[in-house]
């Protein structure tokens, strides 16, 4: 390993706003069997006095990187408390030094494999999450893609009633992905663009009037209904104003940018898009995207 990842690993330590477990501390041995199961840590349920000593909303960027847009977000919205999540430690390094100097009292990081997002988060203690550019896994199993029935079923473990989840994304493949696992579980549409810095956005089926939704109007999202508690605004402004590291370098290769957003309650378990998700087709017009590894920087 080099010096300088060394070297930021050693810093890493010292900041308060980054948590970088063992995965001993949050996976057992099963009894009498190989196999690990996950395990509860101390800080589930706790981030708001353990953390932030507050009780505001808390919203996740999950594979945040180094952590540019968790920062973005915090500064517009000093009211909210945002938690950047990625498994890259000399990446979050970035992002958790910038928040240590400048004492952002709202920005953590927690590095953790997605996997075991479950075992640090306590039912609705999460108002939202941000996938940002997210591997788009485009080969292999479905259940790495992090807008799976799988994941949103962990997600779902620890989201508010009315959470959201929002998904920016070069790949047209994991949009589209993502749009079906949304569809075939009747899920509620915010808002969706295919292209939006050409297009801008639609509104989904929540939003009364398709017009509430324009490229930088913030819109709010729908009351509560029928118990739901109100999220955090939805605020589309920030979807074509905040750029992340990777959305940047996307927008340079000429790439269109996607953006989903949708809420994820749903009785019972979700159901896979099945033959609903036409595989080939999106894979074939991922075009130049599919020959891109989505990890140009291997040092990053
Ligand atoms: C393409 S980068 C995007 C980074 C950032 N969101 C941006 O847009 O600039 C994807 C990030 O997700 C992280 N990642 C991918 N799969 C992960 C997983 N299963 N658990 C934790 N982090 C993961 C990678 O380490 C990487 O930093």
């Amino acid at each position: 390993m080099g010096h300088g990842k060394l070297k930021k690993f050693a810093e890493n330590a010292t900041f308060r706003c980054l948590l970088q477990p063992d995965a001993s501390q949050v996976l057992d041995k099963v009894p009498g069997s190989k196999e690990l199961r996950l395990r509860d840590h101390a800080i589930k349920g706790n981030w708001g006095r353990e953390m932030f000593g507050n009780d505001h909303p808390i919203v996740l960027e999950l594979g945040c990187g180094k952590g540019d847009y968790t920062i973005a977000l915090a500064l517009r919205h000093p009211e909210i408390n945002y938690i950047g999540v990625d498994i890259k430690g000399a990446r979050l390094w970035k992002g958790a030094k910038y928040a240590t100097e400048q004492a952002l009292p709202n920005v953590a990081f927690l590095r953790t494999r997605i996997e075991f997002i479950d075992a640090f988060f306590g039912p609705g203690e999460v108002a939202e999450i941000w996938l940002t550019f997210s591997d788009p896994q485009l080969r292999g199993s479905e259940n790495a893609r992090l807008s799976s029935p799988l994941f949103l079923e962990r997600y779902r473990r620890f989201l508010k009633p009315g959470g959201i989840v929002h998904l920016k994304t070069d790949s047209r493949y994991l949009y589209e992905y993502t749009f079906s696992v949304v569809k075939v579980n009747g899920l509620q549409v915010l808002a969706y663009g295919s292209d939006i810095y050409h297009e801008g956005l639609q509104a989904g089926n929540s939003l009364p009037d398709s017009s509430d939704v324009m490229n930088s109007s913030p819109v709010i999202s729908s009351e509560a209904e029928g118990g739901v508690e109100k999220s955090p605004a939805l605020d589309v402004a920030v979807v074509f104003e905040v750029q992340t590291f990777y959305e940047k370098m996307f927008l340079e290769m000429g790439l269109p940018i996607t953006y989903l957003a949708f809420c994820i309650d749903h009785e019972g378990p979700y159901a896979f898009p099945g033959e609903a998700f036409d595989h080939d087709y999106w894979l074939e017009a991922e075009g130049p995207r599919r020959s891109f590894s989505h990890q140009p920087n291997k040092k990053g």
